[in-house]
């Protein structure tokens, strides 16, 4: 792979400027914000009234403390537009996620906000180690999910030549790269994997592909499967992170230089982590759910979102700003068997340790009695589908899951191509066990 680290000289200054900097910058920006919020967002002034603060109150960083969260459900109870701190003619655009549970949530930008999420993914890819006059192809969907347009406005912005193609049709997803010679993919890690799968159905070899970069994200997936697409295509895999009520994909993003976290671009967004059952502050390190407060955004403020995902914060290393580790999973996404608490993340770090067994998969959640069973439906890989193959293949997982995890679970390894695929976010889990 080739080294692709940027020049320090093409980075945006704040990036490399020290820590008292990017404070001071933060504290200016985070009293606009609380500020803004309360003025704006009926939402805002109540819950601050509520909770007997002010953003006058707000003297330093660690004053924030003191606001009180906000979550999914506060979001849901103003739909669609109640959030919006600007007048609705000011929002340019709204983007929505797709309410499988419930309504789904409506978010918005002003036109500053739309230049300054395209800044941030052209930051984003810049530490992925693409560059100006790369040929991008992107396969996030376009539409109501900020993956594709939000990927769409920062290669744009970044230079680079885009080639909009939005999710599905994987033969024609490969012959665009092989054709267009695209140098970057966008991509979920799940969908990268089908689009590896089709390389090889047309003869294909991917190391031969034209890619260097993929920037990938979306959903929770581990070291294991980087090094796994990394050797598959002789390219670098580094991780996008984002979430759609703090802006979509760009919010913190690994440097292929080190792949050691995600760095967080902390002049827009500032991170804390929390205890999730108390909501008591985590000192940095220590491992929590990640709350973000926007400093910079204008329709659509937000104040100590609860993300619901779980992580550490870390120290900067190529770059000044703080780091996320890699992503475990979601709160949301937790299963306890038996007492024990195991992520999906988990049981693809074991999958991709078998030899035999391919790296698509699907955990299926049963009630037997009384107890929970974990099924995970795995497929083998092309060169074992023999009945031995996958029965020695299964064997071994389900004891690596035991001794590594700490849980017993069946394992089923179907032939391939018999798990579902997604040509977007995986579906990792699928309850069947009785409701209520
Ligand atoms: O998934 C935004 C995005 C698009 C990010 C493209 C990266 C690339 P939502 O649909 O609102 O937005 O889903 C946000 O997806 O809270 C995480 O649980 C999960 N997620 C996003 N990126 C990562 C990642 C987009 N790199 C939710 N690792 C978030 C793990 C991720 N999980």
């Amino acid at each position: 792979m080739r080294d692709l680290t940027p020049n320090k000289q093409d980075l945006d200054p704040i990036e490399i400027a020290s820590r008292d900097e990017i404070a001071a910058l933060q504290l200016s920006r985070l009293k606009w914000s609380l500020k803004h919020a309360y003025d704006n967002v009926a939402h805002y002034r109540k819950s601050f009234d509520a909770a007997g603060v002010h953003p006058d109150d707000l003297k330093q960083l660690s004053d924030l403390k003191k606001f009180p969260f906000t979550s999914k459900q506060d979001l849901r109870e103003n739909y669609p537009f109640g959030m919006f701190a600007v007048p609705r003619e000011k929002v340019v655009r709204v983007h929505a996620s797709s309410g499988t549970t419930g309504k789904p949530t409506v978010v918005g930008y002003t036109r500053n906000d739309i230049e300054v999420w395209a800044e941030c993914v052209a930051r984003s890819m810049r530490a992925s180690g693409t560059r100006p006059g790369d040929i991008v192809h992107i396969s996030y969907g376009y539409g109501l999910f900020t993956g594709g347009l939000g990927a769409h406005y920062g290669a744009e912005r970044l230079g680079c030549t885009v080639v909009p193609c939005s999710g599905g049709m994987t033969a024609r997803q490969v012959t665009l790269i092989e054709d267009f010679r695209a140098t970057t993919i966008m991509v979920t890690p799940s969908y990268m994997l089908s689009i590896l799968d089709e390389y090889r159905a047309q003869g294909l070899d991917p190391r031969q592909s034209p890619l260097q970069v993929g920037i990938f994200g979306a959903e929770p997936w581990t070291n294991a499967m980087r090094a796994e697409i990394e050797d598959a295509f002789d390219m670098h895999a580094v991780d996008i992170y984002g979430l759609s009520e703090v802006m979509g994909p760009g919010v913190a993003n690994e440097c292929v230089e080190t792949k050691d976290g995600l760095h967080i671009w902390e002049d827009h967004f500032y991170p804390e982590v929390i205890d999730p059952i108390t909501g008591d502050p985590v000192d940095d390190g220590g491992q929590g759910e990640l709350v973000f407060t926007s400093l910079s955004k204008e329709a659509f403020p937000v104040i100590r979102y609860r993300t619901r995902d779980l992580t550490r914060l870390l120290p900067g290393t190529a770059r000044t700003m703080r780091r996320m580790e890699k992503i475990t999973g979601r709160s949301d996404d937790m299963m306890i068997l038996r007492g024990v608490n195991v992520f999906p993340t988990q049981i693809e770090e074991q999958i991709l340790a078998v030899e035999g067994l391919a790296p698509h998969f699907q955990i299926e959640l049963i009630r037997e009695g009384r107890m929970d069973e974990m099924i995970v439906h795995v497929e083998a890989a092309v060169t074992h589908t023999a009945d031995d193959a996958r029965m020695s293949a299964g064997h071994r997982l389900r004891e690596r899951v035991k001794d590594v995890v700490g849980v017993s679970v069946r394992v089923n390894v179907t032939e391939p191509e018999k798990v579902a695929r997604s040509q977007g976010k995986a579906q990792r889990i699928v309850d069947n066990r009785p409701k209520g």
